[in-house]
C-alpha cells in the first residue's frame, strides 16, 4: 500500500478481475478484451479507494484463509495467515482421538476458525462474538463452506451469555490484543479500516483475555485444550503464567518469523 494514492500492480490486477467478475489468471490472458464504460468507472472508483488505503481484502470482499475462500467486509478483521498456526494446533489435537468433540471459536469474528474447525474435523463449533455484524458474517461465511449443520452462533461478551452447563473438549481463541500503546504502530490501513474492537485489548493487551481466562474454569471439559494467539513474548508471558496459576499445563507455538503466537493450555482437575 502507498500513501500518495498509488497502487501495486497486483491489487490493481485483482481489482480488475474482481470488477470484470473474472478470476486473476483470466484477466491477466485476456489484457486485449475490451473493458466495457460501466465496469471501466467502477474500476476506476476502486483503484481510488485503494489508494487511500482501504484494504485489498475489502474492496475485493474475500481473503483467502487456510486454502479457503472467505467473505469479508468492514464489519470483521481481515484473517491474518498467522492465525493459521492456531488452526493448525487445533486439528492436530482434535485429529489424536476419535468420537465426538465440542468446539468453541472464542471471537470468531469472519467465522475463519470456526468453519475451517467444523469443515476439516466435522465436529460441532460454537461460534462466539460480542459483534452482532461480524456474526451476520460469519454465519454467511459458514454458509459458504458447507458447514451450516456443524456450525451455531451466539452473540455474548465472552462466556456471559453462555448457559453454565456447557464443557467444551476445545476452546479455540483469538481474541483482540494489541495494547493501547502498539496502536500507533500499526499500518495505517489497519487503523483507519479495519475495526477497533477486534483489535484493541486493553492497556497492555491482555485485558480481554485476562477476562476469558477468569471464566475458563468450568468451562473445559477433563483434559480439553484451550488455544490462544498472542502477539508476542510479552504477551505470551503473561498468559502462560495466569493459565499455569490456574492449573493448566502450557506450551507455546512459534510463527515461522519466531514469535511467540500460540499458547495451548491443558486443563485436568487434578493439575
Ligand atoms: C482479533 S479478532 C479475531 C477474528 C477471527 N477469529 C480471526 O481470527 O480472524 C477478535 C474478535 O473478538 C471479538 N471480541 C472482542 N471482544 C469480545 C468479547 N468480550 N466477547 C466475545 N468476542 C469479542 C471481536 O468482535 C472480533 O471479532
Amino acid at each position: 500500500m502507498f500513501q500518495n494514492g498509488a497502487v501495486k500492480r497486483l491489487d490493481a490486477i485483482n481489482i480488475i478481475a474482481f470488477a470484470s467478475r473474472i478470476g486473476r489468471e483470466e484477466a491477466l490472458a485476456n489484457q486485449h478484451l475490451e473493458l466495457d464504460g460501466a465496469t471501466a468507472e467502477r474500476i476506476a472508483r476502486l483503484l481510488e479507494e485503494r489508494g487511500h488505503g482501504k484494504p485489498l481484502a475489502y474492496i475485493t470482499q474475500k481473503k483467502e484463509f487456510f486454502s479457503e475462500e472467505f467473505y469479508v467486509d468492514e464489519r470483521v478483521l481481515i484473517p491474518r495467515p498467522e492465525t493459521e498456526l492456531l488452526v493448525e494446533e487445533g486439528l492436530k489435537i482434535l485429529g489424536e482421538e476419535k468420537g465426538e468433540r465440542l468446539v468453541l471459536d472464542m471471537g470468531t469474528g469472519s467465522g475463519a476458525i470456526g468453519a475451517v474447525i467444523a469443515k476439516k474435523t466435522q465436529q460441532k463449533v460454537l461460534c462466539i462474538d460480542i459483534s452482532v455484524e461480524a456474526l451476520s458474517v460469519a454465519r454467511y461465511n459458514a454458509q459458504r463452506l458447507n458447514v451450516t449443520e456443524k456450525t451455531k452462533f451466539l452473540c455474548s461478551d465472552l462466556f456471559n451469555g453462555l448457559r453454565e452447563a456447557v464443557r467444551f473438549d476445545v476452546i479455540m481463541a483469538n481474541l483482540p490484543y494489541v495494547a493501547v500503546d502498539e496502536w500507533g504502530g500499526l499500518m495505517e490501513d489497519v487503523k483507519r479500516f479495519e475495526p477497533r474492537k477486534a483489535l484493541l485489548g486493553g492497556k497492555e493487551g491482555t485485558e480481554i483475555y485476562e477476562k476469558f481466562m477468569g471464566q475458563l474454569p468450568g468451562r473445559l471439559a477433563e483434559g480439553g485444550r484451550v488455544l490462544c494467539e498472542v502477539g508476542g513474548q510479552r504477551q505470551a508471558e503473561l498468559i502462560r503464567d495466569r493459565l499455569r496459576a490456574r492449573g493448566f499445563s502450557v506450551i507455546t507455538r512459534k510463527d515461522l518469523s519466531g514469535v511467540e503466537r500460540v499458547l495451548i493450555g491443558k486443563w485436568t482437575s487434578s493439575s
